[in-house]
């Protein structure tokens, strides 16, 4: 090759991380100068991925002098990695110039006021803030695919349009997220797809080719509506956050203007409403009661029924908690169901209507109970505490995760529970109830949508609380709502 020959390197795609490195680490072992190089990509319609042409075609010819192997600083391997997915057509030269420059100028090492390491690392903040947004701002959608047990076809389907190609380096973090869904992401310059094992990479589509909203995405909205805060609401912050350019493919997007525009209004209503208020039914009875309070609870109803046990339970002071709720909140549901769902602890509504279960989360899970073709009425629902543990806000009552102990000390109201309806199986919500149930800790996350044996014999089915789905991001609530379903259909389907 003459000194002066220029030299072309295609490489395959935007995204083609791997030809990009192997071509810049034979040109600069070849000693070609970054001035000689011209980097394209190669044309988007002829390109497939798998069959396609090799990783950088144009490399330069053997024949030409080979250098030592550059030895390059620690940073410029994360720093190439990110701003090699830059959209700038200008990235691959100066990435390479920079290169070059490093295995050449040793005080470029330390200078961080370099104008090249300058522009590369302000790609590489912008590359990380994208696959940040993309994260953040993916919203599947459901599809109707036959979705046989085990089957990869695909159930849940995204549009999104990032402004760089970041779709590989950002899509392991959906399969680690959505492990149990078949998901794809399709973007305009690559897709993506999850089949339960591996992802699986395509060219890009088109927006029409995404599924439309559907019924899950509007009870999304109405659930957007409800946990929208309007005193906490900041729209300066909202927009950095939220960028408006996403917006279009967010659905929620539609809401915040009407949302921003009766915010201030929503919450002097808020603020005139006031806080909800326990009323204390029953006069406490004594701490004595710490010892056994299933032996010496005064009840009226017939000894060894439901009745007699929520009676007695409305007494305990077992730990502080009762004190200060409304009521106890025991289990509901007939004698003799074969499931029995149990929760941590009733929430401010569960506690002031003496339910479990009725507040936010019980809707979440009523939905998914109607999802599932289940009637509530053939399940035993019940929580591992029966009185609301909450801190006072101002006049807000807000949850308070019960402590270990207190679990401890309702532990046999539950099993009196389990005793007199004596279900085949259990299904607990969250970490506190399977701790309960289980008398061990568990780690929801690993351990859930399998079943679990209990000392007794009993199985177990350990999977998420509903309030957990409600603290989520937007981004991720349909699709961790589905991986929900998925755990508790294991529940009708249980190991023979
Ligand atoms: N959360 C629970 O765990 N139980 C309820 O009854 C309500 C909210």
């Amino acid at each position: 090759m003459s000194a002066q020959e220029l030299l072309t390197v295609t490489l395959e795609a935007a995204d083609d991380l791997g030809g990009f490195r192997a071509a810049m680490r034979s040109l600069l072992q070849q000693g070609v100068e970054p001035g000689r190089v011209q980097w394209q990509l190669a044309e988007a319609a002829e390109r497939d991925l798998f069959e396609g042409p090799p990783a950088w075609a144009g490399a330069p010819p053997a024949e030409g002098r080979i250098e030592a192997p550059v030895r390059l600083p620690a940073f410029f391997v994360p720093l190439f990695e990110r701003a090699a997915l830059h959209a700038d057509p200008a990235r691959h030269a100066l990435l390479y110039g920079l290169a070059w420059r490093l295995g050449r100028e040793r005080a470029l090492r330390q200078d961080p006021l370099d104008a090249d390491r300058l522009r590369a690392e302000q790609w590489a903040r912008e590359v990380r803030r994208e696959m940040h947004k993309m994260t953040a701002f993916v919203r599947f959608r459901p599809v109707n695919a036959a979705g046989a047990e085990g089957s990869a076809e695909v159930t849940h389907i995204a549009w999104f349009e990032p402004a760089h190609p970041i779709v590989r380096a950002t899509a392991p973090f959906f399969a680690r997220r959505f492990a149990q869904l078949r998901w794809a992401i399709l973007t305009p310059e690559r897709c993506v797809r999850w089949d339960g094992r591996a992802l699986v990479f395509g060219p890009g589509a088109r927006r029409e080719e995404a599924p439309a909203a559907d019924a899950a995405e509007r009870l999304w909205l109405t659930y957007y509506e409800n946990i929208f805060n309007p005193a906490r609401l900041k729209v300066a912050m909202m927009t950095k956050e939220m960028p408006r350019r996403y917006w279009k493919n967010l659905p929620e997007a539609a809401l915040i203007g009407p949302l921003v525009t009766s915010a201030h209004e929503r919450s002097v209503r808020m603020v005139e409403q006031g806080g909800t208020e326990p009323v204390h039914r029953r006069p406490a009875t004594s701490m004595a009661l710490r010892i056994d309070h299933r032996a010496q609870a005064q009840t009226h109803a017939a000894p060894g029924t439901l009745a007699a046990l929520r009676e007695a339970s409305e007494r305990c002071r077992a730990c502080p908690i009762g004190e200060h709720a409304t009521q106890a909140v025991h289990g509901e549901g007939p004698i003799g169901a074969r499931w029995m769902v149990v929760g941590e602890q009733p929430g401010d509504q569960e506690d002031l209507r003496g339910r479990p279960f009725v507040g936010p989360a019980g809707q979440l899970f009523d939905r998914a109970l109607s999802d599932l073709g289940w009637p509530r009425e053939a399940l035993y629902v019940t929580n591992a505490v029966k009185h609301f543990k909450f801190e006072l806000r101002g006049k807000r009552r807000i949850h308070k995760t019960p402590a270990q102990q207190e679990v401890l000390a309702c532990r046999s109201w539950l099993d009196a529970e389990i005793a007199l309806v004596q279900p085949q199986m259990l299904v607990a919500l969250g970490a506190t109830a399977a701790r309960s149930l289980l008398g061990r800790p568990v780690a929801v996350m690993t351990e859930r949508g399998r079943w679990l044996q209990r000392d007794d014999g009993l199985r177990v089915l350990v999977t998420l609380h509903p309030s957990a789905l409600l603290r989520l991001e937007p981004a991720d609530f349909e699709a961790a709502y589905a991986a929900w379903l998925q755990d508790l259909r294991q529940a009708a389907a249980p190991p023979g």
